[in-house]
This record gives structure tokens, C-alpha cells and sequence, in this order.
């Protein structure tokens, strides 16, 4: 999905700015620090750190994912960002050695990590003693439409099976006991917990739609199983689903929550 997530970089760096920022914040980088992100996607949480690590700090921006990897470095530049690292890194299995980070930035990766406890683990294990991480994941799919209308479609038209709760994807952390569970287990403490809002802006369903086919694999996974008719009438029934956040010149502000989590190690 690497390349629709640089095509909408814009549209989601500006919902979740207030999220970023309220991060960065969180975790209180220092000059001269080390802050790694993992599962970074294009990078905008990390670079927002950055700027407070002076230069004598390091950011490690990391993702699974080459492409998206790629796609970090090639806004790094366009940011003009100096001393940032990149790298191909699995949440579940870092290469870093143990207490060899001031903290950890990890946004909406957690929950698709087919392991999250060992993930978690991993968190612990390279943040160094006094090192902060702080996570974030989505709060109830109830409460953020922008992201659940086509599922909530797909399910009520009988085209897809309700999903399995424990597989990976973004909704797979919203009970906050779970979510305290996995991190308490990886072998961190839990310090804090808080819910951001998030608000989604798009000029119009149009362009909601295309945002969503370009960063959801659900969606796209399911469009490549419809015929041309059913992927009509699956948008139609997804779009009644925002109708109440529509304006009247058909730009639409869609209200969404995350939750973010602040942990040391244990
Ligand atoms: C929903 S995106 C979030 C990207 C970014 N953190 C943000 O908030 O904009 C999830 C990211 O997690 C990455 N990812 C998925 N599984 C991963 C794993 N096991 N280890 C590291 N990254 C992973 C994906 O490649 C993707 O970039």
C-alpha cells in the first residue's frame, strides 16, 4: 500500500497533526537523544521529533516495508532533515541491541504486527532504563466512520464475513485492556493512557473514497473480488454512512479517536 499512503500523505499528516504533535510532546525528546519510530510509514511522527533533538540527536525512522521505507527518505529530503536513519526493520525482531534508545515513537503499527507481545518485547528490550515509548492505535471502529463505512457496507451487503477480531489490523488494539495486556507482557509499564481526537477533512465523498481505495487493504482486497455493479452499490451504501458529516458544498469532517499509550520499561 506504500504508494497510495505517499499519494495521501497530505490528507492523513493533516487528521492526525494534532495526534503527532500531542506524541512528541508525550514522549519529550531531548538534544542529543536517540528516538527510533517503528512501523514509521512515511515518517511524519519521527520527523516531528526530530526537530527537538538538535544536532547532536538521531532519529531512526524504521518500517517493514521497503517501499515505505523509501518513501520516508524521499520526504526526509524534501524536508531537507538531517542526522535521520533509515531502515527495513520488523517491529517483532529489531537489529538495534538492548537499551540502545531514548525512546520510541510507534503510530498505528502495533496492531499489525501478527505478534504483538513479542513486538512489544522488542520495545522494551531496546529502550534503554528511564526511556519512554509512546504508542498509538485506534480507539472503538464505532467511533471512527471515516475509516469503518466500507467495512460497515461490505458487512451489510453480505460481501465479506464479519472480521476475526485477533487478526492483524486497525482495530485489533481498541479494548484498552487488551492493549494494556500486550504492553504489560512485552515487559513495559504502563504510565499513560489518553484518547486524541482525530478529524478527517476531504473536499468532497469523492474524494474520501479514492483516499480510502489507496490506504486500506481491506478495500482493496475486496474490490478486486466485486463485479463493476456491487462495487457501486457497496459505495453508495458507504457513503450514507458519512451523509451526516457531509456540508453543503459537499466537503465532508469526519470526527475520529486514537489512543495513545505511554510506557517505560518494567
Ligand atoms: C497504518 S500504517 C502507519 C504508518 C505511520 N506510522 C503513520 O501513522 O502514518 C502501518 C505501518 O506499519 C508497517 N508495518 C506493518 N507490519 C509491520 C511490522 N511487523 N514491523 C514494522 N512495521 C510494520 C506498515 O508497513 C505500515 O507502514
Amino acid at each position: 500500500m506504500a504508494a497510495g499512503w505517499e499519494r495521501r500523505r497530505e490528507l492523513f499528516a493533516r487528521a492526525t497533526a494534532t495526534l503527532s504533535e500531542r506524541m512528541v510532546d508525550l514522549l519529550e525528546p531531548k538534544p542529543g537523544q536517540r528516538i527510533l519510530e517503528v512501523a514509521a510509514g512515511p515518517g511524519e511522527t519521527g520527523f516531528r521529533a526530530r526537530a527537538r533533538l538538535g544536532p547532536d540527536g538521531e532519529l531512526l525512522s524504521t518500517d517493514a516495508a521497503p517501499e515505505m521505507v523509501a518513501a520516508a527518505r524521499r520526504r526526509a529530503r524534501e524536508l531537507g532533515l538531517n542526522g535521520v536513519r533509515f531502515g527495513v526493520e520488523d517491529a517483532a525482531d529489531l537489529s538495534f541491541p538492548d537499551d540502545s534508545t531514548d525512546g520510541i515513537l510507534c503510530r498505528f503499527g502495533l496492531m499489525l504486527v501478527p505478534d504483538m507481545e513479542r513486538a512489544a518485547g522488542e520495545l522494551a528490550r531496546v529502550l534503554r532504563p528511564g526511556g519512554r515509548a509512546v504508542l498509538a492505535v485506534w480507539s472503538s471502529s464505532r467511533l471512527n466512520p471515516w475509516m469503518t463505512a466500507t467495512g460497515r457496507a461490505a458487512l451489510e451487503l453480505g460481501f465479506s464475513e464479519p472480521p476475526d477480531h485477533d487478526a492483524p489490523g486497525p482495530f485489533r488494539l481498541s479494548d484498552p485492556e487488551r492493549l494494556r495486556s500486550v504492553v504489560v507482557r512485552g515487559g513495559l509499564a504502563v504510565e499513560r493512557v489518553e484518547d486524541v481526537p482525530v478529524t478527517w477533512d476531504a473536499r468532497s465523498l469523492d474524494e474520501w473514497w479514492e483516499t480510502t481505495r489507496d490506504t486500506s487493504r481491506m478495500l482493496t482486497t475486496l474490490l478486486e473480488q466485486l463485479s463493476p455493479d456491487q462495487i457501486v452499490t457497496l459505495r453508495m451504501q458507504a457513503e450514507a454512512h458519512l451523509h451526516e458529516y457531509l456540508a453543503d458544498d459537499g466537503s465532508l469532517t469526519v470526527p475520529g479517536l486514537a489512543r495513545v499509550v505511554v510506557a517505560t520499561p518494567a
